[in-house]
């Protein structure tokens, strides 16, 4: 199973089906913000890639980024449009702590939404 490693934090192994960011809330039990609960909308669940960052990327992430002038920024990237089909690390830059929000989100579902539509970085 690919290898999710947290910067300065613990690895885990997870299943390459999984969300990015669900696997951050489970497995790495990060209190990541993802305010949208993982439609593409928001933002707050991005991460900052060290290593392994996916080529492909769908539709709706590249849209929001580029919306927010954050596309091709230094491995920015939006963890609930991200499956862990292979070995990354990434930097928690979006928590709930400090973040002055009531909640951390809506739990995203397990299947990324909206229903992707791939394209490359
Ligand atoms: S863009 Fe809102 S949770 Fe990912």
């Amino acid at each position: 199973m690919p290898k999710l490693k947290i910067k300065d934090g613990g690895e885990c192994e997870i299943a390459p089906t999984k969300r990015l960011v669900n696997a951050l809330i489970d497995e790495c039990k990060i209190d990541q913000l993802h305010a949208c609960g993982g439609f593409a909308k928001c933002t707050t669940c991005r991460v900052q890639f060290v290593s392994g960052e996916p080529q492909k990327m769908t539709q709706a992430e590249k849209d929001v980024l580029a919306a927010k002038g954050l596309l091709g920024q230094n491995g920015l990237r939006l963890s609930c449009q991200i499956l862990c089909d292979q070995d990354m690390e990434v930097q928690i830059v979006s928590r709930f702590e400090g973040s002055g929000r009531k909640d951390s989100g809506a739990r995203p579902e397990d299947a990324i939404t909206p229903p992707p539509v791939w394209t490359t970085r």
